[in-house]
């Protein structure tokens, strides 16, 4: 796997949102893999910026969330939803007949899931996946354990993010709250894909991820099987990398 690592945290929000913007100019019908998540907001800033400074053509680019919580309103601004509306999909002027997101209600989800992948087969499967990282190597809502023959599916919510979208969200205590979540084979499958990782909170785990065994107990450590998959750090992220040379 590629490893790309950043001079400094704005550098690395940076880089990531010009390899978004590349892939579409080269690619204007380009499609994108998103994830959302403090990682990302500040990458999809940059984006907006250079989009702003330098417009190129979305016209004709699909970008979807790789993941979302199901039964919280869209409106909640925790949703995936509302967070790659505003900082990605309104910015960039993407149409929004182009912007494909897993539904948050539904009464048949397995359906929703197959009606999702063909949605984005479609269009001709993803060319640039990117994906944050979670504290225990998780990649959109593919908790550890998850097979990595996995297409798009709803795990369950870990017990913290659980309680915490119940209070941030106001959804009623008997909401079944899950990840609705492309799998692993769904991200193996892209053309490419981006790892991005930036914190002192990510830097145990990002080696583990890279350099430890390949393990359906750290879901990102798959990577390491990808042919184009890039892993993007910022200097605290990359802080237990071996050193270059
Ligand atoms: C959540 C999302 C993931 C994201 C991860 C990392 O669990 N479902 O898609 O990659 O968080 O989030 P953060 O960037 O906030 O650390």
């Amino acid at each position: 796997m590629r490893i790309t690592v950043a001079e400094d945290l704005n550098a690395f929000y940076s880089l990531v949102a010009w390899r978004i913007a590349e892939a579409v100019i080269a690619k204007p019908d380009a499609v994108i893999g998103l994830a959302t998540g403090r990682t990302t907001t500040g990458i999809h800033k940059a984006l907006a910026d250079i989009w702003a400074a330098h417009p190129f053509d979305t016209s004709r680019a699909t970008v979807f969330g790789m993941d979302e919580i199901t039964h919280v309103s869209r409106e909640f601004p925790g949703s995936c939803y509302d967070m790659l509306l505003k900082q990605v999909v309104l910015p960039l002027h993407i149409p929004m007949k182009n912007f494909l997101m897993p539904p948050v209600e539904s009464d048949d989800f397995e359906r929703e899931c197959r009606l999702f992948d063909k949605k984005i087969e479609a269009r001709g499967g993803v060319d640039l996946q990117i994906l944050g990282i979670g504290e225990n190597g998780h990649l959109g809502f593919n908790q550890p354990g998850t097979p990595f023959g996995s297409v798009t599916w709803i795990s369950r919510m870990d017990e913290a993010l659980d309680a915490r979208i119940r209070r941030e969200s106001g959804s009623a205590p008997d909401a079944d709250l899950g990840g609705f979540t492309i799998g692993i084979r769904n991200i193996m499958m892209s053309r490419r894909v981006i790892l991005a990782a930036n914190g002192s909170n990510k830097t145990g785990i990002v080696h583990k991820a890279l350099y430890g065994p390949v393990t359906t107990e750290v879901p990102a450590s798959v990577l390491q099987l990808h042919p184009f998959a890039e892993a993007i750090l910022d200097p605290d992220a990359a802080g237990k990398l071996p050193a270059e040379g």
